[in-house]
């Protein structure tokens, strides 16, 4: 255990997006890439989660009781969504730049318990299991954005724009009762003098003081 290091890597984790011309998409990365986004998500999952998804969602192949979903689209998929979003004139504003330039995007859904009647697509019950789910989902998702940094990539965790609506569900597989967690797109390090963007709320979180405290009981 190097305390050091991981303290390193928390701290030099950061969002940046990174917005290439849409009309001229990068050069595919390198194809070991993919293998290396692989190891990236088996590391990520060792993240700490409660309750177990619910039986519905276990469904071969993706059958883990994690109350998370990887989604893995590598840099060719990227630019093929890029040219699909183009082609059925779908306007994705900064997504379309950076699906130009990275070199992978994981989509990271969780898995809402079951309601019935069904809800809609993205919708789920505000119950404490399902606030412990995207909690887990959620720990899964910054084990990545550090496993990321640490390999070199440039990262952002995405709301995801697109991503959330039902016809790129479709297109990229995944099932619409899995709620949309978070696009995370992990770029090259070398940003090739494009446009890049900061994170908006990088510098306000302010001293410690402002977000904890020490708790005094009384006896
Ligand atoms: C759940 C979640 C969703 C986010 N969605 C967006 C987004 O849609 N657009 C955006 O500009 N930043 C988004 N961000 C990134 C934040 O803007 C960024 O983390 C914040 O400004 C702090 O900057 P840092 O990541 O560099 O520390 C999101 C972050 C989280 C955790």
């Amino acid at each position: 255990m190097n305390l050091e290091s991981l303290q390193s890597t928390i701290a030099a984790r950061h969002t940046l997006k990174v917005l290439a011309d849409p009309e001229q998409p990068w050069d595919l990365p390198a194809p070991e890439v993919r293998t290396q986004v692989a190891e990236l998500l088996e590391a990520a999952s060792c993240a700490p989660f409660h309750y177990p998804a619910d039986k519905s969602h276990r469904t071969e192949p993706l059958s883990s009781p994690v109350p998370w979903r990887f989604h893995a689209l590598d840099g060719a998929h990227c630019r093929q969504l890029l040219a699909r979003l183009k082609a059925e004139q779908i306007e994705s504003g900064n997504i379309a730049k950076m699906l130009a330039a990275a070199d992978a995007v994981v989509v990271v859904t969780w898995l809402p318990d079951p309601q019935d009647p069904p809800l809609e697509i993205q919708q789920y019950a505000a119950t404490q299991r399902n606030m412990e789910h995207i909690a887990g989902a959620s720990a899964a998702t910054q084990n990545l954005l550090l496993l990321a940094t640490a390999a070199g990539w440039n990262s952002y965790w995405s709301s995801g724009g697109v991503f959330r609506t039902e016809q790129v569900y479709q297109w990229t597989g995944i099932d619409p009762r899995e709620v949309l967690l978070g696009a995370v797109f992990l770029f090259p390090e070398d940003t090739q003098s494009v446009p890049t963007k900061a994170g908006a709320n990088r510098d306000s979180k302010g001293p410690a003081e402002a977000w904890s405290r020490w708790v005094e009981v009384e006896g």
